[in-house]
Formats: C-alpha cells, sequence, structure tokens
C-alpha cells in the first residue's frame, strides 16, 4: 500500500516533505555536510482534527511544524495548504494565505516583545491584516480576545513582564486567534508552564478548538497529554514519521517497535500493571541527523531487529509508512510482528472528549472542558482572577 494521505477532507496534505539545514566549516562557511532533521515525510491533517506529534527531542516535530506553515523552507517535497501548494507561493500570497495558519511557542517568555504592551502586540496581526475598520474597533477587538483567553479585558495597557507563565501563554493564544486562523501549531504550549496551570491552557486550547472548528499540529514530549488532545497521533524518530493512526492504536496496538519504546518508558500508577508490563529499554544514544543509519534508522536501537535475528533488510531498505489497520500506518519492515507483541504498552490514561465526526462538515457540538488526566487539578485561577469561560 502506498504511504500518501489518504483522505480527501485534508486541510493541509504533506508530501514527501524534507528540511535539511546545512553544515558548513572553514573561513569560507564551505558546505560540508547537512542535518537531515526532516527528511522524506507524508501525511495529511483532516479538517478540524487535531494531530499530536510526539518524539525524543532533535527528532524534527518543531522544524515539521514551521515547514507546515512554511516559517521554514522545505529542502524538498510539498505542503498544501487547502489545496495550495505553499511551498510555490510568492511572499505577497503567501501573507495572504498565513493569516489563516499561525503558530502558539513553547516559551512564553521569548514569544511576546518585551517592550510592546499587550494591547500592541494582539492588534500588531489585526493591523497586518486589515481586520478592523478604525483604531476604536482594533481596541475593542483585542478586549473580546483578552476575554476569550480568560484574561481581563483591561489589561490592554499593561506589559508581558507584568503577567505569569500561563497568562502569557493566553496572550500568545490570543494573538494566533487575532486574524480568525484555520490552522494552528501548537508547539508544546503547555510544556514550559507550572504542572498546576498547564491543565487550565491545555483545556482553553480544547475549548476555543470547539468553539471555532479549529485544526491543530499538537507538539508535545508528555504522551498523556497527546492522548487526551488528538483524534490522531503521530510518532517520529530521526526526521522520519514512523507511525501514524488514532490514540486507541497508537497506545494500545502500536506496530512500530518504537512507538512501544516510547510508550515503555512511561511510569504506570497501578503497582500490578506496572509490574506485569514487558518494557523495552532503548540503548545506545540517538543517531546523529546528519549520519542517520542506512535502512531503518531504527535499526541500531531496535528491540525487535534483535529479537528478529538482525534481518539484512533492516539495515539495508528504508521501510515506507503503510497501513497496518484501518486508519493506521507504521514504517516498519515487521509491524505484523510488533503488532503481535506485548511489549510496552502502557494504557496511559488519557479519555477521549467526545468529538464530532470529521469529514462532514457539520455539527461541532461544543464540549465541556475536561481536566487533563495528565496534570494536577488547576487552581481557581490562573492567578489572574478571571475565569477561562470563553465567548
Ligand atoms: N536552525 C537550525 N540549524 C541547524 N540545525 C537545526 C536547526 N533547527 C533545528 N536543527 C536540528 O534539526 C533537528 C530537529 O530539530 P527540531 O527542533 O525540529 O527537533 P524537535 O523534535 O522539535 O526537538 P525538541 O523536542 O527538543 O523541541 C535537530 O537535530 C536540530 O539540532
Ligand atoms: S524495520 Fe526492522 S529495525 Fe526497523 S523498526 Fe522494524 S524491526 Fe526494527
Ligand atoms: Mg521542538
Amino acid at each position: 500500500m502506498t504511504n500518501a494521505g489518504d483522505n480527501g477532507n485534508a486541510l493541509i496534505q504533506v508530501e514527501n516533505l524534507q528540511v535539511f539545514f546545512p553544515i558548513t566549516a572553514g573561513l569560507f562557511q564551505r558546505r560540508v555536510g547537512e542535518v537531515r532533521a526532516v527528511d522524506d515525510i507524508t501525511f495529511e491533517i483532516r479538517k478540524g482534527e487535531t494531530l499530536g506529534l510526539v518524539g525524543e527531542s532533535g527528532c524534527g516535530k518543531s522544524t515539521t511544524g514551521r515547514a507546515l506553515i512554511r516559517l521554514r523552507e522545505a529542502t524538498g517535497g510539498s505542503v498544501r495548504f487547502d489545496g495550495t501548494d505553499l511551498t510555490q507561493l510568492s511572499t505577497r500570497e503567501l501573507r495572504r494565505l498565513r493569516r489563516r495558519m499561525q503558530i502558539i511557542f513553547q516559551d512564553p517568555y521569548s514569544s511576546l516583545n518585551p517592550r510592546m504592551t499587550v494591547g500592541s502586540i494582539i492588534s500588531e496581526p489585526i493591523e497586518t491584516h486589515n481586520l478592523a475598520a478604525n483604531k476604536q474597533a482594533k481596541m475593542q477587538r483585542v478586549r473580546e480576545l483578552l476575554a476569550l483567553v480568560g484574561l481581563n479585558p483591561n489589561y490592554t495597557n499593561r506589559y508581558p513582564h507584568e503577567f505569569s507563565g500561563g497568562q502569557r501563554q493566553r496572550i500568545g493564544i490570543a494573538r494566533a486567534l487575532a486574524v480568525e486562523p484555520e490552522f494552528i501549531v501548537c508547539d508544546e504550549p503547555i510544556s514550559a508552564l507550572d504542572v498546576s496551570i498547564q491543565a487550565q491552557v491545555l483545556n482553553l486550547l480544547i475549548e476555543l478548538r470547539e468553539q471555532f472548528g479549529l485544526t491543530y499540529l499538537f507538539i508535545a514530549h508528555d504522551l498523556s497529554v497527546v492522548r487526551h488532545i488528538s483524534d490522531r497521533v503521530g510518532v517520529m524518530y530521526l526526521g522520519k514519521l514512523v507511525e501514524l493512526g488514532p490514540p486507541t492504536a497508537i497506545y494500545e496496538t502500536p506496530g512500530h517497535p518504537y512507538t512501544r519504546a516510547l510508550l515503555s518508558a512511561v511510569p504506570i500508577p497501578d503497582p500490578k500493571a506496572e509490574r506485569r508490563r514487558k518494557r523495552v529499554i532503548l540503548t545506545g544514544d540517538v543517531p546523529s541527523p546528519a549520519n542517520p543509519p542506512s535502512g531503518c534508522r531504527f535499526h541500531t536501537r531496535c528491540w525487535l531487529y534483535e529479537q528478529l535475528g538482525r534481518p539484512e533488510n533492516c539495515r539495508t531498505e528504508d521501510p515506507e509508512l503503510r497501513v497496518v489497520a484501518t486508519d493506521h500506518r507504521a514504517a516498519c519492515h515487521y509491524a505484523e510482528e510488533a503488532l503481535q507483541s506485548d511489549v510496552g504498552v502502557a494504557h496511559i490514561a488519557g479519555e477521549q472528549p467526545q468529538r464530532r465526526a470529521f469529514g462532514t462538515g457539520v455539527g461541532v457540538a461544543p464540549v465541556a472542558p475536561v481536566a487533563a488526566t495528565a496534570v494536577a487539578e488547576p487552581p481557581p485561577a490562573d492567578g489572574d482572577g478571571q475565569s477561562t469561560k470563553t465567548g
């Protein structure tokens, strides 16, 4: 079977995307190699869906997210947004389309200009895209956006340093929403926040998604958070997408040995289940993306490769991301064996909230906010006396 996107209702279609960074040396900055941060990945993000993206540090998650909205130029392949190939657009055409796609960064401290007031930070994209008739309408919109993300609408004249981390992330979210986007890359949006604040910001993102029918690429390290928010999950290893499927498939019947190894590292709170579980410890360092292993990039650390007696095709043939079950793809020559294995499955909690059916384009049902299972109960408010109520 092919690895091409198989859904006609895709908002984002990524085909054979590559993003390489040059390695230079010497006085004349001669190119001596390249970091293959993203190396030939193909997938789609469906309208209204949240696609979670996980994988070890440096595997190419952020580079993928940025390339999807052309904050990073692709070295090869294409990214289609609602049918338009972003990689072929002129700067002017791209600016027009940019309005429909935004990004929320991990670090709410460095992503907001400390010399600008909150009002100017949020109104900047409104001005850039001419979205308000006059100054009064613009400031009214800024106040609406602050209220929408659970902040006091009268905070427009304050500076970022006057806010807590969670509040700053809310300002970043308000700025992203200012242009009424359809697609948002959320690059580790809660990782830098206090545990007590993480659930609040996660719930805010879920509420906003439901209210505005947003499509997210949600990048995170925390597998429970990703399970909680995602409709499908992608797993990356060393610049490759190695598995893609709904959370039940990825977390309960993973078809890639790497996914099983990742899950195996997550502790289970139930001591009985923890004792029963077969763990695999990933040995060896992550190889360099400047010089990835031949064949399957995971073969230097793969427990199944060892178990199977080191089959030659693992070292010589790069496995394609192929269908292994309904809506479930894995890039392993021995995915069938991996599927049968009882290694590593952690039964990570994180029930999916009731969601609409994708692909119908109708019936966006409001969903009550749910406390994230992975994080502590949030305090009543994020230190600002405001609720996270939207609208
Ligand atoms: N601007 C750059 N120049 C050179 N190499 C880069 C650049 N940005 C990223 N890389 C390299 O590309 C690879 C992928 O980086 P990326 O930031 O996408 O990983 P990531 O999965 O987001 O990691 P993390 O979980 O730590 O955020 C890494 O090896 C990184 O060092
Ligand atoms: S193709 Fe071989 S080395 Fe790669 S994940 Fe599968 S079993 Fe392991
Ligand atoms: Mg990153």
